[in-house]
């Protein structure tokens, strides 16, 4: 076989003779006849090549088989080779994993890996000398190195090894291959979890050598030392067109070339780079530039009128660069190719009317316009409905306000409309209904007022997804008739705070193809046709339905495996509770008139539940013990129904379970044990119910509790030590009204985050202690509203309870109980301490004169106590009832005149 590796120029000939003279395989007869024909007849493959593409498949891992036609003598008709069809070389090798990309990712990863080509590239290959193009792309090389040797294919035209997982330095012989035209190197990996793994270049000198060379991608490779001057390597690449640089943790660009010889270039993308400089003036030299992707760069300063010097230029995004700010440019509608320009998250600031305006009077292309998060503000000119091409208007995340120009109904190809979080507080014009075309229209975080009529939705054939919220304040109303059918059907809706009520109306009740449903605060007071429920798409993730005054009753059941977050909270639905067998994660049903008892099954139905809240309705019976089955339990919140009976002893499972409410019901028992098992712990609230036993032992595991409210019950015994030694951040600590006695332990002034302490109306006996003045988060009133968003969050409702939190934050209460001996000096270093409330005690002696350093205190009762001597003077506390019921206090601003110096009484 040596024989068949040094092929003359004359190779077609010698094979004939070779095979003549040589070959014995029953292929002869056949073989004869195609080398004696004329030369379009379909050639075989060379020996050579065949025995080295044998020899590399042999070093390859294939778990799909996607070589195994790899076998008989004509390599040519072998999947992905292809021949030379007058020479019978192999010419191209196609290697890509045919496993479509799903955008941009591979969707299901084990499919992909299943048909991915791997291990060791031998190298035979050398064999294909005329070899000029090779695509390894998308496959799995674990890691290995770009081969050396690739180096040696001097015919390469086209190298293409992205997405293929290889790592290290990239070979420097790359550089040696004259012919080659595309180099492509993106180094994303489908099989690591960073993405990347770490291809590099220390330098891109070896790019001189590929004098051919058109288009060079290197994105995701790893270039954070190739240093300042890597620009210059590129500058010597004469017919680059394409250049791609997306990710290569590049660390700087240069501000100046001496000379520019990459002119050719007419696609540059360094994206997502570190450059941290302004835009440099040389890009602006690049006149052949259509695409040009310069976002999540760290550009700063502001954007040069240079721009205007790219006549070619399609797309522009420059993105992200965060800092990059100034005027908001005007230049751009010169640029009358321009498709699409993304200028978002910037900080640009100012009007945009010069920019729109711009596009007057001459034709653009614009499609694709996405101004969101700047600073820009004033109102959406008219010039606007110049861009009679835009698919794609992003303007979210400015200061724009007004109503929408009229303009907009010029934009006939209008896909996608975002102008949500803006300060728009004017109307949206009866022209919108021209927008035959829209299919996302996002309206929300906006102060709209005024109407939509049927004819602002008159020919909004495609819309698919309608979003418009404005502030409750506001006046917004949708004024369509009762029966109107609109000409759409949306998968998803979105109002909030607007007027769509009262009645729940036909064209509502049409849309029967919603994924997605919020209609929150629209003030629908009618009952929901129970056909419609049954009627929403199974696809349904969200149902949204809060604070309006819907009545009536719901459906038994539900047809929507993926429905994730019910909430039909402070509405008049009534009933049973509406427990769909659904996978839902939250389910809001506060504040309806819901009666009946909790399912038994509840742990069954709904075994995702990680928030269930069910406070201000009407339910009664026990809490079912299958509550303690939801793994996925964070919060649950049952406050003010009739449940009665003992709490579920059994929580076991439930190790994200950190918020429990079921204040003012009517439960009995102990406070459960298990509680101890519940290491996220956060919030606890179980006040005004008719619990007794003692605080349990078990909760010193908690070790995460803020909030503790135990208060209107009858617990009894003392304040457990254990409170402070593990239980750190506790913020409030409520046990007002139960039968609790002893001491007041001195650990409590161990708690730093304690703003909220209420022992009041119990049998505490004993002094105050005096450390009680090393309370620190009393003394320096650290911000706590971390610990009441932890509450608000589990008591979510119209009138919760907590209302007044913020009130009582930093307060201390220790009324109605047996506490004698001294009020403590130490008090007056709680400078952050509002609201102090020691009356209905036995405390004794004088008043100290320290309490008038309290400048936060706003209540003080220190009445019905023994309290004696003269009222230290306290500018803010004139009232006299504070200090009522202590015979032996004397002075202002009780009448009582205190004796005399002299006086026997001193
Ligand atoms: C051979 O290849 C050339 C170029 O690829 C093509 O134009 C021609 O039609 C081919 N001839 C045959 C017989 O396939
Ligand atoms: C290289 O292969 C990838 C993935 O198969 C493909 O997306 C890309 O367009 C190819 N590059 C070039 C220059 O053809
Ligand atoms: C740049 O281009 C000029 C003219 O095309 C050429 O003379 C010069 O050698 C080039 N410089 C480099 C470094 O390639
Ligand atoms: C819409 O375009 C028409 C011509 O195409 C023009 O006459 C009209 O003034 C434009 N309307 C607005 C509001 O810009
Ligand atoms: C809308 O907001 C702008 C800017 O804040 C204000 O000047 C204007 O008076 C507001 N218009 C209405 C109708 O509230
Ligand atoms: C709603 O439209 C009707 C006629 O279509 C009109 O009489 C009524 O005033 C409108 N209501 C509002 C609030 O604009
Ligand atoms: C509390 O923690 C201790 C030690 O970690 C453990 O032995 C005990 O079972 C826990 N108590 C409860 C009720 O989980
Ligand atoms: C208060 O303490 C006194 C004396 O220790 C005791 O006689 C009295 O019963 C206590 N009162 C209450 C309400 O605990």
């Amino acid at each position: 076989m040596a024989a068949c590796t040094g092929f003359s120029s004359d190779h077609f000939k010698s094979i004939c003779i070779f095979l003549i003279l040589f070959s014995l395989s029953s292929y002869l007869g056949s073989t004869i006849k195609h080398c004696l024909a004329d030369a379009n007849v379909e050639v075989l493959c060379l020996d050579a090549e065949r025995e080295g593409l044998l020899a590399f498949k042999e070093s390859l891992t294939d778990p799909s088989g996607r070589l195994t036609s790899w076998v008989g003598q004509d390599c040519c008709k072998w999947n992905g080779v292809y021949c030379n069809n007058q020479s019978g070389h192999v010419t191209q090798l196609n290697l890509r994993n045919p496993y479509q990309l799903i955008n941009g990712g591979v969707g299901d990863s084990t499919a992909y890996k299943g048909s991915c080509l791997g291990g060791k590239i031998n190298p035979s290959l050398l064999h294909l000398k005329y070899l000029d193009t090779l695509d390894l792309s998308l496959n799995d090389f674990e890691g290995a190195e770009i081969p050396e040797f690739f180096g040696q294919l001097k015919n390469l035209r086209y190298l293409n090894l992205s997405f293929s997982s290889f790592s290290g330095e990239i070979p420097p012989q790359l550089g040696s291959l004259p012919s080659l035209q595309y180099l492509d190197l993106y180094a994303y990996s489908f099989s690591s979890n960073s993405g990347s793994l770490e291809l590099h270049a220390q330098n891109l000198n070896w790019l001189s050598g590929l004098s051919s060379l058109k288009l060079l991608n290197l994105g995701f490779v790893k270039l954070d030392h190739v240093g300042a001057d890597w620009l210059q390597a590129v500058n010597m690449l004469p017919s680059l067109v394409e250049l791609r640089l997306h990710y290569c943790q590049l660390q700087g660009i240069p501000l100046s070339l001496p000379f520019i010889n990459f002119t050719s270039i007419s696609v540059l993308d360094l994206s997502e780079n570190s450059f941290n400089s302004a835009i440099p003036p040389w890009l602006f030299s690049l006149t052949s530039l259509t695409k040009l992707y310069l976002r999540w760069n760290f550009f700063t300063g502001h954007i040069p009128n240079e721009f205007a010097n790219l006549k070619l230029l399609e797309v522009l995004d420059l993105s992200n660069n965060l800092d990059l700010g100034g005027q908001f440019p005007k230049l751009f509608g010169i640029l009358r190719r321009l498709k699409g320009l993304d200028l978002s998250a910037n900080n640009l600031n100012g009007e945009v009317h010069e920019f729109f305006d711009g596009f007057s009077g001459r034709p653009n292309n614009l499609e694709y316009l996405d101004l969101s998060s700047n600073s820009l503000e004033g109102e959406l000119p008219k010039s606007l409905g110049n861009l009679k091409n835009l698919q794609y208007l992003r303007l979210s995340g400015n200061s724009f306000w007004g109503s929408i120009p009229s303009s907009i109904g010029n934009l006939s190809s209008l896909r996608k409309l975002d102008l949500s979080y803006n300060r728009m507080n004017g109307t949206i014009p009866e022209s919108f209904g021209k927008l035959s075309e829209l299919v996302d229209a996002n309206l929300l975080q906006n102060s709209w007022e005024g109407i939509l009529q049927e004819s602002q939705f008159m020919n909004l054939k495609r819309l698919e997804s309608f979003r418009l919220t404005t502030e409750p304040t506001k006046k917004f109303v949708f004024n369509v008739s009762y029966n109107w059918v609109p000409p759409f059907r949306l998968k998803s809706i979105q109002i909030e705070n607007c007027q769509v009520g009262p009645s729940f109306p036909v064209w509502l009740q049409v849309q029967t193809e919603l994924t997605s449903v919020i209609l929150r605060n629209v003030g629908i007071s009618d009952t929901i046709p129970g056909d419609w429920f049954s009627k929403l798409s199974s696809e349904i993730t969200y149902l949204i339905l809060s604070n309006n005054q819907i009545k009536g009753k719901l459906p038994r059941q539900m047809n929507s495996p993926n429905l994730r977050s019910i909430d039909l909270s402070s509405n008049h639905f009534e009933g049973t509770l509406p427990l769909w067998s659904t996978n839902a994660d939250e389910l809001f049903l506060q504040d309806n008139r819901f009666s009946g008892p909790l399912p038994e099954n509840i742990g069954s139905l709904m075994p995702r539940l990680q928030r269930l809240y069910l406070s201000w309705n009407q339910l009664s019976g026990r809490i079912p013990s299958s509550v303690c089955n939801l793994e996925d339990l964070q919060i649950l919140s049952i406050r003010s129904n009739n449940l009665s009976g003992e709490f579920p002893n059994c929580w076991y499972h439930s190790q994200m379970f950190w918020g429990i409410d079921i204040s003012n019901n009517s439960l009995t028992g102990s406070i459960p044990s298990s509680f101890g098992s519940l290491r996220s712990l956060s919030v606890l609230l179980l006040s005004n119910n008719n619990l007794s036993g003692g605080i349990p032992y078990s909760l010193q595991n908690c070790t995460g509790l803020t909030s503790i409210d135990l208060g209107g019950n009858q617990l009894s015994g003392s304040l457990p030590l254990w409170i402070s030694e593990n239980l750190s951040s506790f913020f409030m600590l409520r046990l007002r009204s139960n039968l609790l006695s002893g001491d007041i332990p001195q650990r409590l002034c161990n708690l730093q985050n304690l703003h909220i302490i209420d022992l009041s109306h119990n049998s505490f006996s004993g002094a105050i202690p005096r450390c009680i003045g090393n309370l620190s988060a009393l003394v320096y009133g650290n911000n706590s509203e971390v610990f009441q968003q932890l509450i608000w969050t589990v008591v979510k409702g119209r009138n919760p309870e907590y209302s007044n939190i913020i009130a009582d934050v930093n307060s201390i209460d220790l009324s109605w109980n047996n506490l004698t001996g001294q009020i403590p000096d130490e008090i007056g270093n709680l400078s952050a301490l509002h609201i102090l409330n020691l009356s209905h005690n036995q405390l004794s002696g004088a008043i100290p004169q320290s309490l008038s350093s309290l400048a936060s205190l706003s209540k003080l009762n220190l009445s019905f106590n023994n309290l004696a001597g003269k009222i230290p003077s306290l500018p803010n506390f004139n009232d006299p009832s504070i200090y009522e019921g202590n015979p032996l206090l004397c002075g202002a601003p009780l009448p009582t005149k205190c004796p005399g110096k002299h006086s026997p009484l001193h």
